[in-house]
């Protein structure tokens, strides 16, 4: 009964107190097994509460090692005691993911201090003369530039935010580049890397154990009383652990062992439940890459996921199991890419776009060998198709 679909979502859950605990905009109130780099990251910055500039920091580490959750922990405490000292430390966290140029950055930077001004259309030095026009009147100022390495000039952004220490007579710039990508400071040119790199902190991956505890002190928050085995969360941070040690996989992880669980009507989370949350945690995560794609790879995704549909319809009917060829997926991708109104690449380029997708492990592709045509393959979905499908259409027909 559809009622009875409705009904579910009005009555209190069984399993859940407080399901946005686990999301992942969700800011804990203390980060355990963080101690020491909450420590580390308060005394780096803590003399610019007596008007010195601190070091600028660089921090990384692996993805889902509280690096950003660290950060606004310890930028938020910070900007609070000195607001209640009247000491004049303001920051601004940048994400260069969203903000990824020079000019983006100055205006994220520069729009805290200016709120309601429109400054589209000015030019990038403009915005600069502005910010330190705010900045004159003695304010220090922290800003977060994290997932630095998304960002396009890196150098020039660096370089002109640092510069205002030179330019004003009072106040202060700091920064705090964060990043994911292990090889991306070796990258950096010298002058940068001295600039950014005054202090470097580096995040270690979680241990199983380290997770279980990060867990439990979000399932306390999340779930209801003894609505979640201890034994569930063991096994949701062991497989954290062996995912790099990585704490944003392990509490997505528990979310959905939590929905598993609440689907199913059970009382209590399971470590059955983590066992089937874990394989729809990996098709999320597919999932969002396959968003994540190209269109072009886009479209021969799709083609592959509508003709594996349709075989699965031929199969039932009791006739062979045909196989899919990198040719007539060529021919399907072709059609697909003029009925979506985009011109289809040539059979080179496509060949690169397969190559790219089995790479992912998002296909699986073998040679055809004998009897097929030279480099003929095998292409075979490894995701479900259905699945494919749905995510497609809804990019592509909205
Ligand atoms: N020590 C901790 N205690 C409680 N929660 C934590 C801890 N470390 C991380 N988390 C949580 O795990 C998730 C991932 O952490 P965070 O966003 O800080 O990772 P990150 O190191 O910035 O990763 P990325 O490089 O992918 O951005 C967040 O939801 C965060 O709240
Ligand atoms: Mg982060």
């Amino acid at each position: 009964m559809i009622e009875d679909v409705f009904r579910a979502h009005i009555q209190p859950s069984r399993i859940f107190a407080n399901r946005d605990a686990l999301s992942p905009h969700f800011v804990p109130d203390n980060l355990p097994n963080r101690e020491a780099q909450v420590e580390e990251l308060s005394k780096t910055l803590a003399p610019i509460l007596s008007g010195r500039k601190p070091e600028n920091v660089f921090i990384y580490g692996k993805t889902g090692v509280g690096k950003t959750a660290v950060t606004k922990y310890v930028i938020r405490k910070l900007e609070r005691f000195a607001q209640e000292h009247n000491i004049p430390v303001r920051s601004v966290y940048v994400n260069c993911r969203v903000h990824d140029s020079r000019h983006r950055v100055l205006l994220k930077v520069t729009n805290a201090f200016f709120q309601g001004e429109n400054f589209l259309g000015l030019s990038t030095s403009h915005i600069y003369e502005k910010l330190l026009q705010a900045l004159e009147s003695g304010i220090r100022l922290i800003i977060v530039l994290d997932e630095i390495d998304k960002l396009k000039g890196l150098s020039e952004t660096v370089y002109m935010l640092n510069r205002a220490n030179d330019e004003l007579e009072r106040g202060s710039v700091s920064l705090i580049g964060i990043s994911n990508n292990l090889t991306f400071k070796e990258a950096l040119d010298p002058q940068t890397k001295s600039t950014l790199c005054q202090k470097e902190m580096i995040f270690p991956p979680y241990n199983a154990e380290e997770l279980r505890t990060i867990l439990e002190e979000r399932a306390k928050i999340a779930f209801r009383e003894g609505a979640v085995d201890s034994s569930a969360i063991s096994l949701a941070a062991a497989y954290a652990a062996r995912q790099s040690g990585d704490a944003r996989y392990a509490i997505a992880l528990l979310l959905r062992a939590g929905e598993v669980a609440e689907e199913e009507g059970a009382n209590k989370v399971t470590e059955a439940h983590v066992k089937k949350a874990r394989e729809k945690v990996e098709e999320d995560i597919v999932m969002d890459m396959i968003k994540a794609l190209p269109q072009q790879e886009q479209i021969v995704l799709l083609a592959l996921a509508r003709i594996t549909l349709s075989r699965a319809g031929i199969k039932r009917l009791g006739q062979n199991d045909t196989v899919i060829t990198s040719g007539e997926l060529f021919e399907a991708y072709a059609k697909t890419a003029r009925e979506l109104g985009v011109t289809p690449v040539s059979d080179r380029w496509f060949r690169e776009y397969i190559s790219d997708l089995d790479m992912y492990g998002i296909i699986r592709t073998t040679p055809a060998g004998k009897g097929f045509r030279g480099n003929t393959r095998i292409v075979k979905l490894a995701v479900p198709a259905n699945k494919v499908v749905s995510v497609l259409e809804r990019i592509f027909l909205g």
